[in-house]
């Protein structure tokens, strides 16, 4: 198949580019490298040793847009760009709703315009927001508490829309979980801007020496150890998940939502251990008041995704931090 792939350059991105390239399909990467490097592009070439074409473009620039889906006349589209800094959505909501929401809306366009059917969409579990129950499955209430969330939300909404505006249109949407780990080779990995938010790329840069040490938000919670407890997945698995996902989509009516997750989770001590013991490092932390906006626990139920495509996780924590730190090792250098 002929797959356009939106922020092909980010993290998730290219380790699915690769994924869907050795499985024999022919990619074309949509990137506007707000949060990417061109480098990226170089490293997927020499990975797969396949040439493949990219298009520095933002996806709100529909014009444009058209006119590379004019020629390339993808058969599916794999939308990954979108801006996922929560904090930063808080502060200039606009920018997220124009960017993620505005450029999903023009990648509809262009897609209409191209006769193009099938789409892809990066979704993820903070649209459930807190927890009424646990695992959250795909039922679950959606009640996001940042505009970031907000604006998958309403991504998901247009989708649903389009989807049943027409027979031919069909739409999967995949609710990530907390994503970590990097390629096996330690080519691409996860490569944040500036102070990382998340976790797993705090802790690499302890275990490497780029950051002092951690701040453990809240060792209060309920939970095994008192800090708060998460579904890590390998992004290796996620990115599997998408060429498995698509592959079945003709299986699904019109729109179809899967999480995308391990189904258990593990606390920030928890991760903090794997990490020294897959890194050789002492991770230096302390313990600090919980982050605003955090939840206590948050795990998938993932048996929808499981049935629907025979998907099924094969990396465990341990990969996790071992890819990661890998990764780590050959960029701080
Ligand atoms: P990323 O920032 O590494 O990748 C996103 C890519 O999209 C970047 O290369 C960026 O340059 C590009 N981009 C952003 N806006 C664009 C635009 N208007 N036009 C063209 N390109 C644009 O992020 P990621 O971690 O790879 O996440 C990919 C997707 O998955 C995002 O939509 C994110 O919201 C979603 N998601 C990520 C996580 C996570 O923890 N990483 C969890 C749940 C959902
Ligand atoms: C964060 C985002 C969420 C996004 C998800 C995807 C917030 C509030 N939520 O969720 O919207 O979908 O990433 O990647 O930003 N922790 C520390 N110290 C740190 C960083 C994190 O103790 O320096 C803890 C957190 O309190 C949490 C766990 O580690 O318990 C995981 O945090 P993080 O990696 O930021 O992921 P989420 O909180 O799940």
């Amino acid at each position: 198949m002929k797959i356009l792939i939106t922020g092909g350059l980010g993290y998730i991105g290219s380790h699915t580019a690769i994924q869907f390239i050795n499985a024999g399909h022919e990619i074309l990467i949509v990137d506007n490298l707000s949060n990417s490097k061109l480098d990226v592009y170089k490293s997927i070439k020499s990975i797969t040793k396949t040439d493949f074409s990219f298009e520095e473009l933002d996806l709100c620039e529909t014009k444009a847009l058209i006119s590379v889906f004019s020629s390339f006349l993808p058969d599916a589209v794999i939308h990954f760009a979108g801006l996922k800094a929560v904090g930063e959505s808080v502060e200039d909501p606009i920018k997220y709703y124009d960017n993620n929401v505005g450029g999903s809306i023009s990648l509809l366009k262009a897609m209409e315009h191209s006769g193009c059917h099938k789409i892809l969409f990066s979704s993820s579990a903070t649209v459930y927001g807190v927890p009424e129950y646990l695992p959250f499955d795909e039922q679950h209430r959606l009640d996001p508490i940042n505009p970031y969330g907000q604006s998958k939300l309403m991504t998901e909404l247009v989708l649903k829309d389009w989807a049943k505006s027409k027979e031919t249109n069909q739409a999967i949407i995949l609710r990530y979980f907390n994503p970590v780990g990097a390629h096996k080779s330690g080519f691409i990995g996860e490569d944040p801007l500036g102070v990382p938010n998340n976790l797993m790329p705090f802790i690499s840069q302890v275990a490497s020496g780029r950051l002092e040490e951690l701040k453990v938000f809240g060792s209060d919670y309920d939970t095994r150890d008192g800090t708060g407890e998460r579904d890590y997945i390998h992004v290796e698995d996620l990115s599997r998940a998408h060429l498995l996902s698509l592959n079945n989509i003709n299986k699904i009516d019109s729109i179809d939502y899967f999480n995308v997750g391990t189904g258990s989770g593990y606390t920030v001590l928890e991760c903090i251990k794997a990490y020294e013991k897959e890194s050789g490092k002492n991770i230096k932390y302390t313990l600090a008041a919980r982050r605003d906006g955090d939840v206590s626990i948050s795990y998938a139920s993932a048996n929808k995704i499981k049935e629907f495509c025979d998907w099924s996780p094969e990396f465990d924590l341990e990969a996790m931090c071992k890819d990661s730190w890998n990764w780590e090792c050959k960029t701080s250098i």
